[in-house]
């Protein structure tokens, strides 16, 4: 009998009881704006941005509205200014060139090796093109930062950290979104935690945070903040950063606080499930499974494969092969952006050079997400159907 998989690609946990209570108290307060404070209460907004502070080990957080608003106020907080030329990875999702281009600024498109990460001899190549990377860490695939931050000390680079698909994880024990000088993540729904739109900023730097408080829109209520720099550093930035709302409410922070709680948990839920369709892929001939460094520490929210040098209908095949029995990959390599496919050619806004060897890699990746709500039967019986059709396509190529 041919197994076929019924779950759903696209479905969630549910928000924790504790969430869903705290949310209820904060409707039920009727002050949802996050300045809306009655006396000298904190807040949810203001206590979520402490914990994921903390959390992070950065001395500030600030909860936005998006992980594209915290990826734009992050470079306006670094004063690019339009007509400026940001680095970024030309593997990665479209609100990152979409948050350079908000600004004003021209993406200049990095390479993407077989590990899935920025092609770090195209990044030292190309450093000299801009003063900041804005660096997205794609499908949860860390670069070698050590080797990465040296490029981009020693070219002058500012790196800012997208961490929409690394919240968790780490490189040589270090945080990822604490290598650069900011990082900045999403907490819409298919995202590490889920508050269904919302991201933070985080930061070591005095006047990188109190710009990016006042973009976020303070109203000069920025004292009220969860994590605040000193007040002499707002009397400096105060009267030249414009407003650009984009705050978080209390609404999603007091649905983003449990979930914070219990986010290794999580991680380690999704690398179990991770590592086994991963096993189960292993030695699928004609599909190469994507190396984990030592020192990446990461959360395996997704699962990419590649099918190198397969013809473009052949890849279709397996997609169209493992949909019919349920399993949904998503394929980088089609010629239109789909769903959540999306490469450097689809941005019109911003051409490119053309860039062949990572074109070739491009062309060969399928995506998959593993929400948390799949047991690990579930994922054992996923890779047995991708290791069947893959096979099966494989084999007629070969004929
Ligand atoms: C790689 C990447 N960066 C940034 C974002 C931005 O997050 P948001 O949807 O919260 O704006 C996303 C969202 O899908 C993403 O996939």
């Amino acid at each position: 009998m041919t197994e076929r998989f019924t779950g759903s690609f696209t479905q969630q946990e549910p928000i924790p009881d504790e969430g869903i209570e705290a949310a209820l108290d904060v409707m039920r307060s009727g002050r949802l704006h996050r300045y809306n404070l009655a006396g000298d209460e904190v807040g949810e907004t203001g206590l979520l941005e402490r914990e994921f502070a903390t959390y992070t080990g950065a001395r500030y957080a600030l909860a936005v509205a998006s992980g594209g608003y915290a990826m734009s106020t992050a470079l306006r907080a670094v004063g690019v200014r339009p007509g400026d030329h940001v680095l970024t990875n030309a593997f990665t999702l479209a609100p990152v060139p979409g948050a350079i281009a908000s600004v004003g600024a021209v993406p200049v498109f990095v390479g993407v090796t077989e590990g899935l990460t920025i092609d770090l001899d195209d990044l030292a190549a190309k450093a000299g093109q801009a003063k900041v990377l804005m660096l997205s860490h794609m499908r949860g695939h860390l670069a070698d930062m050590d080797h990465l931050m040296a490029i981009c000390r020693e070219a002058g680079v500012t790196v800012i950290e997208d961490c929409a698909h690394t919240m968790g994880a780490a490189w040589n024990g270090v945080p990822s979104g604490r290598h650069g000088l900011i990082g900045c993540y999403s907490t819409q729904t298919y995202k590490h935690m889920n508050s269904g739109e919302g991201g933070f900023l985080v930061t070591d730097d005095d006047e990188v945070m109190a710009r990016a408080i006042m973009l976020s829109g303070s109203y000069m209520l920025y004292g009220r903040n969860g994590t605040v720099p000193p007040a002499e550093v707002f009397e400096r930035v105060k009267y030249d950063t414009p407003n650009v709302s984009g705050r978080m409410d209390h609404l999603r922070a007091a649905i983003l606080r449990p979930q914070l709680r219990k986010i290794d948990a999580q991680c380690a839920a999704w690398n179990a499930r991770y590592r086994v369709v991963e096993e189960g892929l292993r030695g699928t001939p004609g599909l190469t499974l994507v190396k984990r460094p030592e020192a990446e520490r990461y959360v395996g929210s997704s699962i990419q494969v590649l099918l190198l040098d397969w013809a473009p209908e052949a890849v279709q095949e397996v997609v169209q092969r493992c949909l019919g029995r349920g399993v949904e990959l998503k394929w980088f390599g089609g010629a239109e952006p789909t769903g959540f496919t999306s490469r450097y050619d689809s941005w019109r806004y911003a051409p490119s050079e053309p860039m062949p060897k990572s074109d070739r890699i491009l062309r060969g990746i399928l995506d998959m997400r593993l929400p948390l709500t799949f047991s690990l039967e579930d994922c054992a019986l996923i890779a047995r159907i991708i290791r069947a059709e893959v096979g099966a396509v494989w084999q007629e190529k070969a004929a």
